[in-house]
């Protein structure tokens, strides 16, 4: 008999989806690394605390330093309190902690994999977890290659009889140009089915961004102007107040471009502008939005100059405390040309976009931490309020705020009260926080969820990557050709270098800034 008893959490809000995974184990490479403290073990543990998880529900971390299953409970345990911000119930953690284990490995070595078959078959009759599996590669990209390649030669990409599952997470970033996003593709799928692979994008899992899905496919009003002939642009802006943290070794190879935009940007782009799916299932909506990805004109080596701005950090201040450049943060060459920011512009040529701009921004040591999609419409075709000054009727602007303050908002023109008419724009506002009284869920929650409920819907799929990568590789191509033009710096707490307002005032726009943003 299995000796693990249902995960259960008496007082835990009623299980949210009423769907709940098959019994099995998720095997974690680099189960001591930042994302698995940061973010698996707190979301498996919530997802155990809300009664999602099956019974038997075991994982095993894998990682190279010797310990044992007793002390890497307690690393998990202190990580997981810090990370969730607060008390873990020691009794559920308990009830949680039976069903963790840890393998000490070295993921090159073929005898790791032996003793890994060897570790889960005792897991799986002690668990009772029937043989199902998902591998989470939560590793140095560098290592997603060999472990893919010894997990198929070790047999462990197979399902282990016909009943049994095993699917396998892999963690951006997927490549870091289209040759070795594709080469990437190829390991995997030489030993996984594409059915099995699960590329995780975070922002997909985010509580808002599902939500652009149902309020442009759930909404009859929005979808007869949702295109050229309404909308005027699109401004997408993900920014952060963070510099690069402890990062710095691998974002000095990454860059903004690579960092934001090919995965989380990219992916927005496509949540906005994609055709309506016939259902709401994986195949359905990762084919428009590779359909969607297919249709973004490319840049062009030589156009990067038109269509692209980069920008690097220097000192400056975030919330009134002095902050360092980015060449003088740890790791970082002291002559780098990384991109701490970067600002797209890009259209899509289908018969919906015609010619809409789309405007990208993203950086690192901007202000504020906000991702916003502001969805600008026309001018109205004529002004009937003569003496109002065309230029003081503002359009109407449709605003997705993805983080923080998560919400809706639109600006539309209003009588001023008084006796002449005189306009004034106003919001419309609907705010998660105040209209449904439950928080969001984490975005790794869900998807982890999802991953093992067996729903790709929200994980990005092979062709997409290369389509998204076949889009940013000739704009790395353009900017390493460029390489006798500086690099324009912006202070710290600024919204991005001034070579980046030129660049959408050309167009004669401007950037949104919201008042929240710099209050
Ligand atoms: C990650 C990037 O994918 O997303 C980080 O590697 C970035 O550099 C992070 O900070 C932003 O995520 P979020 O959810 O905080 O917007």
């Amino acid at each position: 008999m299995p000796e693990s008893a249902p995960i259960q959490n008496p007082t835990a809000p009623e299980a949210k989806t009423g769907r709940t995974p098959d019994p099995c184990v998720v095997v974690i490479f680099g189960a001591t690394g930042d994302l698995a403290q940061r973010k698996l073990l707190p979301a498996l543990f919530m997802l155990g605390d809300h009664e999602l998880l099956p019974q038997g529900f075991s994982i095993v971390g894998i990682s190279r330093s010797p310990q044992t299953d007793e002390s890497y409970r307690e690393t998990m345990f202190e990580s997981t309190k810090k990370f969730l911000g607060g008390e873990v119930n020691p009794d559920r953690w308990k009830s949680f902690a039976q069903g963790l284990f840890y393998h000490a490995a070295d993921v090159t070595d073929p005898k790791s994999y032996q003793e890994l078959i060897a570790l889960l078959d005792r897991v799986e009759k002690k668990r009772g977890t029937a043989g199902n599996r998902l591998f989470y590669l939560a590793v140095s990209p560098e290592f997603y290659m060999t472990i893919v390649g010894q997990l198929g030669e070790a047999g462990l990409a197979r399902p282990k009889s016909e009943k049994n599952w095993t699917r396998i997470i892999i963690e951006k970033p997927f490549g870091r140009d289209l040759t070795s996003a594709r080469a990437l593709n190829e390991k995997v799928c030489k030993y996984f089915t594409e059915d099995q692979i699960y590329r995780i994008d975070h922002y997909l899992g985010k509580e808002t961004v599902q939500n652009i899905l149902v309020f442009r496919f759930a909404n009859s009003i929005f979808e007869p102007i949702w295109n050229h002939q309404y909308i005027d642009h699109i401004q997408i802006i993900a920014a952060e107040n963070i510099g690069i943290e402890n990062r710095g070794s691998y974002y000095d190879k990454a860059g903004a471009l690579r960092d934001m935009v090919q995965n989380h940007m990219l992916q927005l782009v496509c949540t906005i502008a994609m055709e309506p799916p016939i259902s709401f299932n994986a195949r359905a909506v990762r084919d428009e939005k590779s359909k969607l990805m297919e249709a973004v004109r490319p840049i062009k080596p030589s156009e990067v100059s038109k269509y692209t701005v980069r920008g690097q950090y220097s000192d400056g201040y975030i919330d009134g405390q002095p902050v360092q450049g980015y060449r003088k943060e740890k790791n970082v060459a002291p002559d780098s040309r990384t991109e701490t920011y970067t600002a797209i512009k890009l259209f899509i040529d289908n018969w919906r976009w015609a010619d809409v701009p789309f405007y990208l921004r993203t950086g690192k040591r901007l202000p504020k931490r906000v991702t916003e999609i502001a969805i600008q419409f026309k001018r109205t075709p004529h002004l009937v309020f003569a003496r109002t000054p065309e230029d003081q009727v503002l359009p109407n602007l449709l605003l997705l705020r993805i983080q923080p303050d998560e919400g809706i908002g639109m600006k539309f023109e209003a009588k001023q009260p008084g006796p002449s008419i005189r306009l004034r724009s106003v919001n419309m506002e609907f705010q998660y926080g105040t209209s449904f009284a439950t928080p969001s869920e984490e975005a790794y929650e869900r998807l982890l969820l999802d991953a093992l409920l067996g729903d790709a819907t929200l994980f990005a799929r092979g062709d997409w990557i290369e389509l998204a990568w076949a889009f940013i590789t000739p704009i790395l191509e353009g900017w390493e050709q460029s390489k006798a033009d500086p690099i324009p710096s912006y202070p710290a707490g600024s919204f991005g270098p001034s070579e980046s307002d030129v660049f959408i005032a050309l167009d004669n726009r401007r950037w949104r800034v919201s008042r929240r943003w710099v209050t």
